[in-house]
């Protein structure tokens, strides 16, 4: 496995697998690696020939009050355990390397999707990841580039995005990977003590609670969400949205459609946690 820093090294020794006819798979992160992203590894290797992993806290998705600063840096570790993985190339570099004209920027916005759900709670946020993907997938030029479940309205906007950009990638989603508790594994939850991790299972437990009242025929979506909201704020969660949406374009779901996604973003104290959950009915 090679580590490298800067895009020019990167485009060359990427250009030498190509030319051996290698496939190219990626794996964008942010570092902090757990099981999740370790996940998206494999299914890259299943997919492609050369696995490469970037690891960037891009400063551009992180509002002036959210955790860019705070956000855990864990290199060594996160190192082995792409060694461990299976991965070929982590390209890590510095801000300077990926933002040269910094703080001027040229951004990517992609149009409707971002408005709602997260969109609307961390404004400027998925004009920062569109930006940075696209400026990776200029960098890496994959084959594949493959993002989690986890994170359902970022992987909607970058098949949009790559769509739009007429990208020549094909974006593999991959599952969410939970803990035993149910709890989806997150970077953040390292914020979390273990007696509060086992407490935030609740917000897995919420969408399987929602998803049965779905299925048992509740079809006023509206009440449901503010029946699931008022049982996160009755176990101390800060519930910053809980939504019942369409897969396709993230609209708020009415009933008649069919394919679902189960939305939460709550608080646990000074954490914001996510997680969703797809049903069809
Ligand atoms: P990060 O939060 O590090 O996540 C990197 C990738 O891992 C994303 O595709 C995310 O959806 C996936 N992931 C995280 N937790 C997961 C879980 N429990 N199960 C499955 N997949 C999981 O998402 C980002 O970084 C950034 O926005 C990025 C795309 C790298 C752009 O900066």
């Amino acid at each position: 496995m090679i580590v490298v820093n800067s895009v020019q090294t990167l485009r060359r020794l990427i250009q030498t697998h190509r030319d051996m006819g290698h496939r190219i798979g990626f794996v964008p992160t942010m570092g902090n690696l757990h099981a999740g992203h370790l996940s998206l590894v494999k299914t890259a290797k299943q997919h492609a020939d050369i696995v490469v992993v970037s690891i960037f806290v891009n400063p551009t998705q992180f509002g002036p009050n959210e955790d860019f600063d705070s956000y855990p840096r864990t290199f060594e570790q996160d190192q082995a355990l792409l060694e461990q993985e299976g991965a070929d190339i982590i390209f890590a570099p510095e801000v300077a390397e990926v933002y040269p004209n910094w703080p001027n920027l040229t951004r990517v916005q992609v149009a409707e999707l971002g408005n709602n759900h997260c969109g609307a709670s961390r404004p400027g946020h998925f004009d920062g990841v569109t930006t940075v993907v696209s400026k990776l997938f200029n960098m890496v030029r994959p084959d594949c580039a493959v993002f989690g479940q986890k994170d359902f309205q970022q992987l909607a906007i970058i098949r949009r995005m790559t769509s739009d950009l007429n990208f020549d990638i094909d974006i593999i989603g991959a599952p969410i990977v939970r803990e035993a508790n149910g709890l989806a594994m997150s970077s953040r939850n390292g914020y979390l003590s273990t007696e509060q991790k086992e407490h935030a299972s609740f917000i897995y437990q919420t969408l399987s609670w929602m998803k049965q009242q779905i299925e048992n025929g509740e079809r006023d979506y509206r009440a449901l969400e503010q029946a699931a909201k008022q049982r996160l704020t009755e176990q101390n969660f800060k519930p910053d949205y809980v939504h019942v949406a369409r897969q396709d374009n993230l609209e708020m779901a009415q009933d008649g459609d069919q394919q679902l996604v189960l939305l939460i973003a709550a608080f646990m104290g000074k954490v914001r946690l996510i997680d969703n959950m797809t049903l069809e009915i």
